[in-house]
C-alpha cells in the first residue's frame, strides 16, 4: 500500500512516528506530509529528530494564521500532493486544523483519484462546539472511510451521530506507542530539574484559547500556581501563544515565583512528566500520558473528550470555571492520591502496539 501520513502540529508527531515505522516494517510505502502548521524548532523539528521521523517527503510550509486562512492554505497546497502521489490511503491523526483540511481535500477527490481517508483518534467528543478541535473531530469522522478509535467508550459518541458501523475499528492509543518506546531514553537523558528535583514539583502547561485568551481566567490560574509555589516548585514550559497573551495582558509579574522555560522537547517532556508529583494541564495528550505513567493529573477544562482518563486513569477535572482556590484544592487532592505504577491505570489498547493494529486495519480494509 502507498499511504500518505499527515502531521502538522506538535501533538501529531508522536502519533505519526509509530505509524510510519509500522508501515515500513510491513513492506508498505509511507509518504510523510508535514503541513507546517507548527514550524518553530521547539514545536516541530526537535520532535522529528527525537522521534526518529525521516525528513518529510512533502513540507507544505503553511505557518500560522486565522483558522480560515490556515485551513485554506493547507487545502490548496495539499491538493497537488494528493494528485501526484495518488495513495491507497491518507492517514490523519488527532483534531488539529491540518487534520480537518486534509480530510476535506481527500473526501472531495476520493472517487476521482481512488484514494481513501483513515482517521486515527476517531470518536472523541467534548460536546463543546466552542473548541475548534471539536469541529475538526466531528467533520473529520463524518468524512472518513475508516474510523480508528483509541478507547472502547467512544462507541456511544459515534452511535449518537449515526457513524457507528463496520467502518469503525478499535485500535487503541497510538501516542502511547511513542511514550513507552521513548520512556527509557527520556529517563536516561532527563533534564536536571527532573533528575534531581530540589523539591517535589508541579508540571504545568497551558495553551487553550479558553484559558489563555481571557485575562481574568489566565490570572486566576497563575495565582493558583503562585500559591502552590510556597511548598512545591511549579515548572511551566510555555507555549508561544500563552507567552504572547501574558505580555499583551501585562501579567508577566505573576510568573516571578514559577520556573518558566521555553517549550520542552518530546523526551524532556516525557522525563519531566514522569518525575512530576502532579501535572496541571489543558493539553489532551498529557491527560493520556499521565494516565499511563501513573502520575496524578489535574485538567484545566470544563469537560474532557478523554473521559477514560478520569474513569480508569489518574485524571480529574478542575471545578469549572477555574478559580485560584479550585485549582489549588484539586492539586492538593491529586497529590494526596499519590502516584501509581507505569501502566497500572492504562485503559485497554494503551499498550504500545496500536500502530500495528492500525496498519492491519488499513490492510484489511483494502478493496
Ligand atoms: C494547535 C491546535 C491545538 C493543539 C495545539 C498544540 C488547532 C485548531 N489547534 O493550537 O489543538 O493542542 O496546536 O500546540 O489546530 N506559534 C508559534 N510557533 C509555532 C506555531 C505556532 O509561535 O511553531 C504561535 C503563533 O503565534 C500562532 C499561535 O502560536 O498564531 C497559535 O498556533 P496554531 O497552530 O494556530 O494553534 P495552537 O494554539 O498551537
Amino acid at each position: 500500500m502507498k499511504v500518505i501520513v499527515v502531521a502538522g502540529a506538535r501533538p501529531n508527531f508522536m502519533k505519526v512516528a509509530p505509524i510510519l515505522r509500522s508501515l515500513r516494517e510491513r513492506g508498505h510505502t509511507p509518504v510523510f506530509v508535514h503541513t507546517g502548521q507548527h514550524y518553530d524548532e521547539a514545536m516541530s523539528a526537535v520532535f522529528l529528530r527525537e522521534l526518529e521521523i525521516d525528513t518529510p517527503d512533502y513540507h507544505l510550509g503553511v505557518g500560522s494564521g486565522s483558522h480560515a486562512a490556515q485551513t485554506a492554505r493547507i487545502m490548496e497546497s495539499f491538493d497537488p500532493v494528493l494528485e501526484a502521489v495518488r495513495p491507497d490511503w491518507n492517514v490523519v491523526v488527532g483534531d488539529v486544523n491540518s487534520t480537518l483540511a486534509v480530510a476535506l481535500v481527500v473526501s472531495k477527490r476520493r472517487h476521482e483519484l481512488g484514494t481513501r481517508l483513515a482517521h486515527v483518534e476517531a470518536g472523541l467528543r467534548s460536546g463543546d462546539w466552542a473548541m475548534p478541535e471539536e469541529v475538526n473531530r466531528v467533520v473529520t469522522d463524518r468524512l472518513s472511510d475508516l474510523l480508528l478509535t483509541p478507547s472502547r467508550d467512544v462507541v456511544d459518541n459515534l452511535r449518537a451521530e449515526g457513524l457507528w458501523s463496520d467502518r469503525c475499528q478499535f485500535v487503541g492509543n497510538v501516542m502511547i506507542d511513542s511514550l513507552l518506546t521513548s520512556l527509557p531514553r527520556a529517563r536516561a537523558a532527563a533534564p536536571a530539574f527532573a533528575r534531581h528535583p530540589a523539591r517535589p514539583y508541579v508540571l504545568a502547561t497551558l495553551h487553550r484559547p479558553s484559558n489563555v485568551d481571557d485575562p481574568e481566567r489566565l490570572a486566576g490560574i497563575l495565582q493558583a500556581f503562585e500559591r502552590l509555589s510556597h511548598d512545591l516548585d511549579v515548572i511551566l514550559p510555555i507555549h508561544p501563544r500563552t507567552r504572547a497573551r501574558l505580555t499583551t495582558f501585562g501579567l508577566d509579574a505573576l510568573l516571578d515565583r514559577l520556573t518558566v522555560m521555553a517549550p520542552l522537547s518530546y523526551l524532556e517532556m516525557v522525563a519531566a512528566t514522569d518525575a512530576a508529583s502532579v501535572v496541571v494541564t489543558d493539553s489532551g495528550g498529557l491527560q493520556e500520558e499521565t494516565t499511563v505513567l501513573g502520575v496524578p493529573c489535574v485538567t484545566l477544562r470544563a469537560q474532557t473528550e478523554r473521559p477514560v482518563t478520569v474513569t480508569e486513569g489518574t485524571n480529574r477535572l478542575v471545578p469549572w470555571p477555574p478559580t485560584s482556590e479550585g485549582v489549588v484544592a484539586s492539586v492538593r487532592e491529586a497529590l494526596a492520591r499519590g502516584r501509581r505504577g507505569v501502566g497500572e491505570a492504562a485503559p485497554e489498547g494503551w499498550d504500545g502496539a496500536a500502530s500495528q493494529r492500525i496498519v492491519r486495519a488499513l490492510e484489511e480494509a483494502m478493496p
